[in-house]
């Protein structure tokens, strides 16, 4: 992982203007809808999304699942999602200041999920492996992880060279590392790709993939 430092205070200064950024609302929704082919949820269903910022790809999903718990690490951006949810009138969407990737962190410890997923949050978080399988643990037999993030990339997409973060992931190397947590990847597709003028000033395609995977139920014996 590159880079010095990475907290919450980038995403707080950033909440307020987040979702004037039209690249990202519409990758949140090339998210939503991705995650929604992919999975089929169902009104069953307890989803989680880790790093849901202002809630805009979970704010697509909500009206798909029976719960769905909305965690990030900066209170700007939740404040803007729960001023989102007052106005629409949702009602099965709970949000949580939480670090998962904390090892202290015991909030989620009891729950457990039928889906989980997140949209360009995995490459902020250091050890993806410890990260993976902390969120199998939190996924019910037959549950389903849904991660969107960068490819690797060239190391540019991020403005701040000293932001703590990974440069996309290699697919065959986050499948492995799924695969090492227990989990088995069902799809890994293209959903979007950003074209962004990075900080060396060139216009550069940045894809995003979405890989989903599923936790083994148990072999039960007759
Ligand atoms: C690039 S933003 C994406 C936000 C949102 N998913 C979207 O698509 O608009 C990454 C988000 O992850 C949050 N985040 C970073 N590290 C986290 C962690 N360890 N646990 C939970 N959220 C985290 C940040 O506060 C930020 O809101």
């Amino acid at each position: 992982m590159a880079g010095t430092w990475n907290s919450a205070d980038k995403f707080n200064r950033e909440a307020s203007q987040w979702d004037e950024n039209p690249q990202r609302r519409a990758v949140a929704l090339g998210v939503a809808q991705a995650i929604i082919e992919a999975v089929n949820p169902g009104k069953t269903m307890r989803a989680l999304e880790f790093g849901c910022g202002t809630g805009l790809v979970s704010l697509e999903i909500a009206q798909f699942v029976k719960t769905l718990s909305a965690i990030d690490t900066s209170p700007e951006m939740l404040a803007v999602l729960e001023e989102k949810i007052s106005r629409s009138g949702i009602t099965n969407i709970e949000t949580s200041c939480t670090n998962l990737s904390a090892s202290s962190e015991t909030t989620l410890k009891e729950k457990r999920f039928e889906l989980i997923y997140s949209s360009m949050t995995l490459h902020h978080i250091d050890d993806t492996a410890a990260f993976l399988n902390r969120l199998a643990d939190l996924l019910s037999p037959g549950g389903i992880v849904a991660l969107a993030d960068l490819d690797l990339e060239d190391g540019l997409f991020h403005d701040d060279p000293l932001e703590k973060v990974h440069h996309g992931f290699d697919r065959a190397e986050l499948a492995a590392l799924l695969n090492g947590a227990g989990l088995l990847v069902t799809s890994f597709e293209t959903i979007y790709t950003f074209n962004k003028t990075n900080r060396a000033g060139i216009t550069a395609a940045y894809p995003v993939f979405l890989v989903t995977a599923t936790k083994n139920q148990p072999v039960t014996q007759e």
